[in-house]
Formats: C-alpha cells, structure tokens, sequence
C-alpha cells in the first residue's frame, strides 16, 4: 500500500511538471502564431488602403490621411494608427493614439505598454509613386492575446487535472485487485492449501515462517509463567518429541568414593556446572557422559560403565569415561587447566601451553566424543556439549553426525581475541567450536568477544543480524544464556530453619550468639579472590575496630586441582595469610578468620549460607558465580547481605548485591562495614528483589530458552533437508 501511495504521489507531480512545461511550450507558440498573424492583419490592413494613404500622404492632405488611418483602425483589435515618415517624425495619428508618443522605436515590431495598456506595435513600410514615404504603425490590442493565455492555460490543468485523477483512480484499482488476488494467493501458501509456492512468495515465505518460529520460542519462553521442572520437560516432548538429551561435561554430579573403611559414599563436586546442569538432567532425563574420577566410579558402574543416578532416584544415567593417570595429565590439568582456564580468566596467572598436554586434549577429546556417539540414538540427536574441556567436540560429533542439533555452553569468560591469540592452537579450538548448531555463553560481552575472535583468526562469514558465524557454509548461533540455579532450590528446601542453621553454624566455630559471621564459599582457586577477600577483612578490622572480636569470617574452601603447583602454591598462600590476619587480631578465644579448607556437601554450605549475616563473592573474574545465587536462594528469611564482585556475571543480574571491586580494599572493607551495619529492612528489600529475579529466572528457563532454541534450529534444519532432497529428487524416511 506504502508502494502504491508512492506511485500516486510521485504521479502528480509527474503530471503537474509535464503540465507546467505544456503550458511553457503552448504559449510561446501561441504567442508566435499571434505575432505572425498581427504582422499579416497589419499589412492586410494598410495594402487595402495603400493607395488612398499614399495619395493624401504625398498632397501633404493629414486630414485626410488621418481618416484613413481611422478608417484602419475600424477593426475591433487595432487600438490605433500613425503615420511617421523615413525621419521618424510622427505626421499623422487617429485619436486613440497616446498623446506624447511620437514614432521613435517603432522601426520594428515591439510590445510596449502605452498609457497603461499594453500593446503591439507593428509597422507596415508605405511607398508612394516614386519612392518609399515612411510607415504606417498599428498598435494592436494585446488584451486579447493575454485573455487567450490564461484561457489556454486554465485549460491545459484542467485537462492534466483531470488526466491525473483517471490515472490515480485507475492505479488504486489495479493495485487493490492485484494485492487482493497477490494476498491470497500468499494466504493459500502460508496455509499449506496451495501445492506449489509461487516462486515470488519464497523469501517472504521464509521470512514468514521465521518469525512465526521465532514468535512461537519466545512464547514458550516468556509465555505461560514460570519455568519449573515440569515445564522444562513439556518443552522436550512437545518441541524436541521427548528426544532424549546427551549432555557432555568433563566433571560428573556423582562421584562415587571409596572411604578408608572400604565403604562407599556418594559425593556432589563443588562445581558450579554441576549445581547448574544436575537439576536440568533431572528433568530431562537422558545420558551425562563425563570423566569417571571417582575412586569407586568403576565399582559403581556396569559394563558398559554406566550408572543410574541420582542414588535411590534414578531419573538419568551417567556414562563415564575413563582416563589413565596421564591422559589426566595432559587433557584436564595440563591443556584444560594450566592452558585453557587462565587464558581465559583474566587473574593474573599465566596460561601454559604444552605441545604434549594438545595432544592429549584432542585424543581424549576423540574419545569423548566418541563416548557420545555411543550413547545417542539416530541421526539427529540433541547433544550438549558443556565448558572448555571439550572445544573440539562439537566438529568431531559433526563430522560423523552431520544432522545433529549440538549446544555448546562455554561455563567460563571468554576474553577479548587477542588474549585468545595467545594460544598456539586458537584456531583450531575456533574450528572445533563451530561444529556446534549453537555456542552460548553468560553475558553478551562474552558473544561479542566470541565474534570478534572468529573474525580476527579464521576465514567466516559474520552475520551480525542473526548473531551467528557462518564458517564452511554451515551456521553457528552465538547466544547469550545467563545460568542459574534451581527454583525452588532442592538444598534450600531440605535446609533447616535459618534460626536452627544459626545455631548450628554458630556452634561448630565457637561464637557466641551475638557475634556476626561473614561466609565465603569457594573451590580454592586462584580465580576466586580469596586472598583479596581476606585481606579486605582484614582491612575492614583496621578501619572499624568496633568490629573486633564480634565479627568473624568463615572461608568454605574446597581443596580443587591440587596437582597444579599453581593450586598448591594458593592453599599455601590462602593459609598462611589467614593465620598472619589472625595473629594480628585475635583476642581471647576469637580469630577474625575461619579457614575451614574442606569439600563440604551441599547441606552443610546451605547451613553456613542460613546462618551468615554476609556472604561475599570476591572473583577476580568469573563467568557466572552461582554460590551468589545459592546464597540467594538459601534465605527464605530474607536477611543477610549479599557483597558481589563486579567481576561476576552474576553482577549483572543481582543489582541489589552490594557491588564491589575486590582489587580495591578500601571500597571492599567499606561493603562488609556497611552490610554489618545494614537495618533488617533494607536488607528484606534487596533480598526479596534478588528472590523475585531468581525465581524467575531459574536454571529450568536457561535449559527451556537453549532446548527452543535447538529445536527452531532443528525445524529449520529439516525442513531445509526436506526442500534439498526434493530439489536433488531424493526421499528421506520420515
Ligand atoms: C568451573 C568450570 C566447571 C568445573 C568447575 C569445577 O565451574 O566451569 O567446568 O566443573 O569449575 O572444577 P573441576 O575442575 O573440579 O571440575
């Protein structure tokens, strides 16, 4: 319609330019013809009486000669007449010639305006028997002319006028008959009525059923209330037909222990990926393939080293994959950890890079890889492939699975791509990633690094509207998906009351009931900031000695890749500053800091988050940090304060965190004072604010958006498989 209303306008103007250059053209041709036509009358006029004139001209009779330049003048367009001799002296002239007008300039013809009339004046030469006796002038009445102009040129828009009314009417017409037959042939297409797409509907068509694709995912994410267990699962089975889904990650929920007594106990690893992806598995079901390291792990497993998990529930299997000690080595500290984990957090520990550790990572990549193609069914499974343990799996699955919808979540930043350059074998992590359908990572900024490291060091296409790469003609989506937690939370659900927690907590470090606890809840990793937490107490102890012997910090610190002497160089350090601040303040049976360097289960760290007054999160940088979250979950009381690096993906979610630098000591000590100092309702309000966002958006809504988002992927997919096998004339089974 946009269209047609365009043609109109510009149709007009067409018209009215075509008519003002008609009109131009019309009249300098008309006023030719008339001057032609003047010139002849003239002549006519004076030949018909030329004798008379010349006779009483050359007697020298002007009375004479004045009657008959009347007498010419009897013709309604002369105004009048004059004779002027070869001097120009005017000798003879009617009545109706202006007074003080001699003959000075009407050697040839001319317009004038004479008396305020205007005129042309034209001169007829007269000759006498012998020789020429000067000319007769007539001055005609141009009036008319003018007259005859504005008539033309009334006419001449009145007929473009008209002309542009037929031609607009008739455009209107044609273009509601073409968009009406156009709109329902479009319509007969969209509704699958018409057996052939006509061949102009194709983009649009495709474009259509895009948006309507796109529609429909963002409905089933944002639609229907909240995302729950169950809701998670309806979306597998109604958009994914109950595929069942593989996941891939390094680390398993489980971990099967042998204890000094030979018995065996079950463990949950510290490990943010697990806490995020165990309740997903739960309610999807499936297979999570994962590095088998437990000590009774193979006592625990089949022969086909699987086990159903959770104990005593078993709603999903783990298959585990074994590693010896030196695959270990190389793949998970060497190339996984001292490589790829520093490159990729910005804390000031060099990544080390070794050729042996690369191979290692791309065989035991290989055998993961191949571990999942144990485990799906079909040709199309939905894989999900999780962290920097497995870049190159998402090609590897590709090359022998060409069909399948791969997820790849990277759990970890992804820094700017120079950093990235830092690796000797970047490009083929790049590579390795792509074969994913979808990459996704916490925050936007780790997309747009992601993109920009495609671009600096391989040869793809960016499509920066789809946020997508295109590399070997094939599609990898770049999506953000901000982790989470499960709401509501199993721990926090199983957890005593707050006040009974307390009471617990408070007993097990030797406090008296109106001491006030800070909380940290780590894997001792050099990532965390512990030593910047530490030292901020210990600065928040100077500045606000009112503190002293009131306020203690209690340091959950799971012992985590021990084998890298990068590790075991921070347990020292992370001890040996604990005791130096507590050398310095401890009074009586208090110590400002307690280091309880331990793997505590989930119910005992609820426990220690029920009980604390803060917790706080000092990553020096970090994807996420789900222990804020937890924290969050943990207190149904709605008290507590919540201190947040801004460093944390987790920053940008919880606002209402206290948000700190943890490098600056000053601004981190000032936090911990005021959330001592915080009133009750203060810190309801931010708690409840920080509940509602949770609850929201909860770990079942990252799953549902990226299973969506697969399965548009996958809709597209086949459809697209469809449309070639039919253009190469072959059949797929159903
Ligand atoms: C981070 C990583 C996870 C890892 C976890 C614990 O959260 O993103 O992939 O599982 O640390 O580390 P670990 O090496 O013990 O598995």
């Amino acid at each position: 319609m946009k269209g047609t209303v365009r043609f109109l306008v510009l149709l007009v103007l067409g018209l009215a330019l075509l008519a003002m250059g008609a009109l131009h053209i019309v009249s300098s041709t008309f006023r030719e013809w008339f001057e032609r036509d003047l010139l002849l009358r003239a002549e006519l006029a004076v030949n018909g009486n030329r004798h008379g004139l010349a006779r009483q001209w050359e007697a020298g009779n002007l009375a004479a000669l004045t009657q008959r330049l009347t007498d010419i003048t009897r013709d309604e367009r002369i105004l009048a007449a004059a004779a002027c001799n070869n001097e120009g002296r005017l000798v003879a002239r009617t009545a109706e010639w202006p007074a003080g007008v001699d003959c000075e300039g009407f050697s040839e013809p001319r317009v004038s305006t004479l008396g305020g009339t205007r005129v042309h004046a034209t001169p007829v030469p007269l000759d006498g028997e012998s020789a020429r006796l000067g000319r007769v002038v007539l001055l005609h009445d141009l009036s008319f002319l003018e007259r005859r102009e504005a008539q033309t040129r009334e006419f001449l828009f009145t007929a473009f006028a008209v002309l542009a009314a037929a031609a607009a009417l008739i455009t209107i017409v044609a273009a509601r008959l073409s968009w009406l037959g156009w709109s329902a042939a479009l319509r007969r297409a969209l509704s699958g009525k018409s057996s052939s797409e006509p061949r102009e509907f194709q983009p649009l068509l495709r474009d259509v059923r895009d948006l309507v694709e796109r529609l429909t995912t963002e409905k089933e994410v944002e639609g229907q209330g909240r995302w729950t267990p169950e809701r998670l699962k309806q979306t597998l089975s109604r958009h994914l037909h109950g595929e069942r889904v593989v996941i891939l990650a390094n680390r398993e929920p489980y971990i099967h222990h042998r204890e000094p007594d030979g018995s065996i106990s079950v463990r949950h690893p510290a490990s943010g990926l697990v806490t995020a992806l165990e309740p997903v598995m739960r309610a999807c079901s499936g297979t999570w393939v994962a590095h088998g390291s437990g000590t009774a792990d193979r006592a625990t497993s089949d022969k086909h080293d699987r086990v159903r998990v959770p104990p005593g529930e078993e709603a999903y299997t783990v298959r585990r994959v074994w590693l010896t000690d030196e695959e270990e080595r190389g793949y998970y500290y060497g190339f996984s950890n001292e490589g790829m984990w520093p490159l990729c957090h910005v804390a000031h520990t060099r990544p080390t890079f070794r050729i042996d550790d690369w191979r290692h990572y791309q065989a035991i990549n290989q055998r993961f890889a191949d571990a999942v193609l144990d485990e799906v069914d079909g040709e199309d499974p939905i894989v999900l492939v999780q962290d920097y343990h497995f870049a190159l799996v998402p090609a590897l699955i590709r090359e022998r699975l060409p069909r399948a919808t791969i997820i790849m979540f990277w759990h970890i930043p992804w820094p700017n791509a120079e950093r990235i350059g830092i690796c000797p074998w970047s490009e083929q992590i790049l590579e390795g990633m792509l074969g994913a359908s979808v990459v996704g990572f916490h925050t936007q900024q780790h997309c747009n690094n992601f993109i920009d490291s495609i671009d600096r060091y391989l040869e793809a296409r960016i499509d920066r509207e789809q946020r997508a790469v295109v590399h070997h003609r094939r599609s990898t989506a770049v999506r953000a998906y901000p982790i989470s937690i499960d709401w509501p939370n199993r721990w926090a659900t199983e957890a005593p009351k707050p006040a009974e927690c307390r009471a617990q907590v408070f007993a097990e470090l030797g406090l008296p009931a109106d001491a006030k606890l800070g909380v940290g809840v780590d894997r001792l990793d050099y990532t965390k900031g512990i030593e910047e937490r530490l030292l901020a107490v210990e600065r928040m102890l100077e500045r606000f000695p009112e503190h002293r012997g009131r306020f203690t910090f209690a340091q959950l610190a799971a012992p985590s890749r021990t084998a890298i002497e990068r590790y075991s160089q921070l347990n020292q350090n992370v001890e040996k500053l604990a005791e130096r601040i507590n050398g310095k303040f401890a009074a009586g049976k208090w110590k400002p800091i307690a280091l309880l360097r331990a793997h505590h289960e989930p119910p005992a760290v609820f426990r220690y988050y029920r009980a604390a007054d803060l917790t706080y999160v000092s990553s020096l940088h970090d994807g996420m940090n789900l222990v804020a979250k937890e924290f969050v979950a943990a207190r149904e009381d709605e008290r507590g304060v919540l201190i947040l690096s801004s460093f944390t993906g987790a920053a940008r979610e919880l606002t209402e965190a206290l948000v700190v630098n943890p490098y600056d000591l000053e601004e981190a000590s000032s936090a911990i004072a005021t959330a001592l100092a915080m009133p009750a309702d203060e810190q309801a309000d931010r708690m409840r604010a920080m509940r509602a966002y949770l609850a929201e958006y909860n770990v079942y809504r990252w799953g549902g958006r990226m299973l969506a988002e697969a399965a548009r992927l996958r809709a597209r997919e086949r459809l697209t498989g469809r449309l070639t096998d039919r253009l190469l004339g072959l059949e797929r089974p159903a």
